[in-house]
């Protein structure tokens, strides 16, 4: 066990991302009216490259006009490997409102791409004299990106949130797949003949959860493109949340219910926590490090998962 403490990550909800094209206005209000925790307007892949500054300018708009709630408020800017990034990142920073909580920095694939964007926009705050200090998201999208995981994690004191992008993940990582994230078809084990489907982003998923807990970052999980298949992502997000991390994207509306069921600990979760709790409350009254709950052991450890469920249900209900 290392002497240093775990960082915290930030305490904010972050169960639910929807995403919205810069270029279709006509979303935003819908967007700013959803349950999201977190707003992600686009100006990436979902944004053709002619449509690009019209994009930016409809976003900086928004930053001034649309009623955003208590959401988080985040932009997704280019990659670096573009032309627009800087752009992005200059026309945001000198433009939008205060309103402007986080960038979101696509294809991150080592700690300088995020160095390299923390220099701009820490320049440009202090010229402009921001008063709210932007922080950053990032994707682990690539094989650069996950083999430079645990280097991204610790790049900036900005870094809030990070997510895995499975499309691009598997396009840069040459996996023979086409759904975006999810249960993938020929990705199965066999037993007397039977298939057993196993989950492709499972490592990724933990390596990312593995450099965000050491280093204070939320971990989040990416996109399920196939949005009429409630169940498929469902499924997914409860791996995701079995994992550690703490919120999924919607790429559709009709995700943000889903997510937010999955990421927020059900009553039942949060009563069995608490009653562990307290038995090892009582427990300690006798002098006892462990004891028995429901035919089985819990421990010290226990206290520490528990809490994990409780601290995050009462972080919701505060918001
Ligand atoms: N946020 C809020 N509302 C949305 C929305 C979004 N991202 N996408 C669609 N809606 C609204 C529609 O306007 C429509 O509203 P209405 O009932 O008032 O008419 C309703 O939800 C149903 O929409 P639907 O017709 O099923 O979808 P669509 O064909 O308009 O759009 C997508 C489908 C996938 C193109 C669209 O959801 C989208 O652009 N998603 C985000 C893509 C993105 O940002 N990708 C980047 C991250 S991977
Ligand atoms: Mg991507």
């Amino acid at each position: 066990m290392s002497f240093r403490i775990q960082p915290t990550a930030p305490a904010r909800p972050n169960r639910c991302q929807l995403f919205g094209p810069g270029s279709r206005t006509a979303l935003f209000a819908k967007m700013a009216a959803s349950a999201a925790d977190v707003i992600n307007l686009d100006l990436e892949d979902s944004v053709a490259p002619t449509d690009k500054a019209e994009a930016r300018a409809n976003v900086i708009a928004a930053t001034h006009d649309v009623d955003w709630g208590n959401k988080t408020l985040s932009v997704r800017i280019n990659g670096l490997d573009t032309p627009f990034w800087y752009r992005d990142v200059v026309e945001l920073l000198e433009q939008a409102s205060d309103r402007l909580d986080q960038i979101m920095i696509p294809k991150v694939g080592c700690a300088a791409d995020v160095y390299a964007v923390d220099a701009l926009v820490t320049a440009i705050e202090a010229a402009k004299s921001r008063k709210k200090r932007i922080s950053f998201e990032v994707i682990i999208e690539s094989a650069a990106g996950i083999a430079h995981v645990e280097d991204i994690a610790a790049s900036s004191p900005r870094l809030q949130a990070m997510s895995l992008g499975a499309a691009d993940f598997a396009a840069s990582m040459g996996m023979q797949t086409t759904g975006i994230g999810g249960t993938q078809e020929n990705y199965y084990m066999l037993r007397d003949g039977a298939r057993y489907w196993s989950d492709p982003w499972h490592w990724a998923q933990t390596a990312i959860v593995a450099a965000c807990r050491t280093h204070g970052v939320l971990p989040v999980d990416g996109p399920f493109g196939d949005f009429s298949d409630d169940e498929g992502f469902r499924a997914q997000a409860m791996r995701s949340a079995t994992l550690g991390m703490v919120g999924k994207w919607a790429i559709h509306p009709k995700q943000v219910a889903l997510a937010n069921e999955v990421f927020t600990p059900s009553d039942a979760a949060v009563a069995e926590a608490r009653e562990i709790l307290a038995a090892m409350e009582a427990a300690k009254g006798r002098g006892e490090g462990a004891t028995v709950y429901k035919g089985r052991l819990v421990d010290i450890a226990s206290i520490k998962q528990a809490e994990v469920i409780v601290r995050q249900s009462e972080m919701i209900a505060a918001n």
